[in-house]
């Protein structure tokens, strides 16, 4: 299971990396702006630092709708590093894209996937991942890990190469879920993975191991 980080704040993708555990970055406009980059220049620099830092797989989204506008700007920002992974909308311009990308060898994350017929279309057009948004189907009153297990049956039916990219992942319960279901990759932000790591008892029980070692005079 792939573990990514979905945000642009470049503090938290180091604390990931750091852990050792870290498979990629996913960003998108708003995660951009929240970190407050503008401009051109100033978001390509931003993606560039972002893969001066991990290893493989940044998603950097295109803005454009219209599909020579997508392949314009996902071949400009594949050429940032080869880490890029070009993230394009679950549109029907989008899917045209997904497939000229996957034909040139770009890898693509197609995003704001809510329905297991968008996830076969991208799969089919050559997309690396899919973006179904669990959390954001949990706020409608749907079942968003329903659409993740669905997920993983058809594309173990037809043996589709297309990762499943568990997104909008909210807490730590979800990211279990994802594990149980088969998700292969869940991106979430660093507080869900640093949630991991948690719990009262093993607190407790190193309290104890420190106190002890204090009668071993190491
Ligand atoms: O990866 C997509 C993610 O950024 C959306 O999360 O919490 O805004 O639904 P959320």
């Amino acid at each position: 299971m792939k573990f990514f980080v979905d945000t642009a704040n470049l503090q938290d993708i180091k604390e990931c990396q750091e852990l050792g555990i870290l498979d990629g970055v996913t960003t998108n406009p708003s995660l951009m702006a929240k970190v407050g980059i503008t401009g051109k220049d100033g978001i390509f620099s931003h993606y560039k630092a972002i893969c001066d830092i991990v290893d493989d797989n940044v998603s950097a989204e295109v803005i454009g709708t219209e599909y020579k506008d997508i392949i314009r700007e996902g071949e400009e920002l594949a050429e940032i590093d080869p880490k890029i992974v070009v993230k394009v909308p679950m549109i029907k311009d989008g899917i045209r894209a997904i497939k000229y990308f996957s034909d040139k060898g770009i890898r693509t994350n197609c995003t704001l996937i809510f329905s297991a017929g968008q996830a076969i279309l991208a799969a089919k057009a050559g997309a690396t991942y899919v973006s179904p948004f669990i959390g954001r189907l949990d706020d409608v009153g749907s079942d968003g890990m329903a659409l993740i297990e669905q997920l993983v049956d058809i594309f173990a039916n037809y043996g589709f190469h297309t990762e499943i990219l568990a997104a909008s992942v909210r807490h730590t319960m979800h990211l279990l879920q994802c594990a149980e279901v088969g998700a292969d990759v869940v991106t979430c932000p660093a507080n869900v993975i640093m949630g991991l790591l948690k719990h009262p008892l093993t607190d407790k029980g190193l309290a104890t191991f420190l106190e002890d070692a204090k009668k071993l005079s190491l």
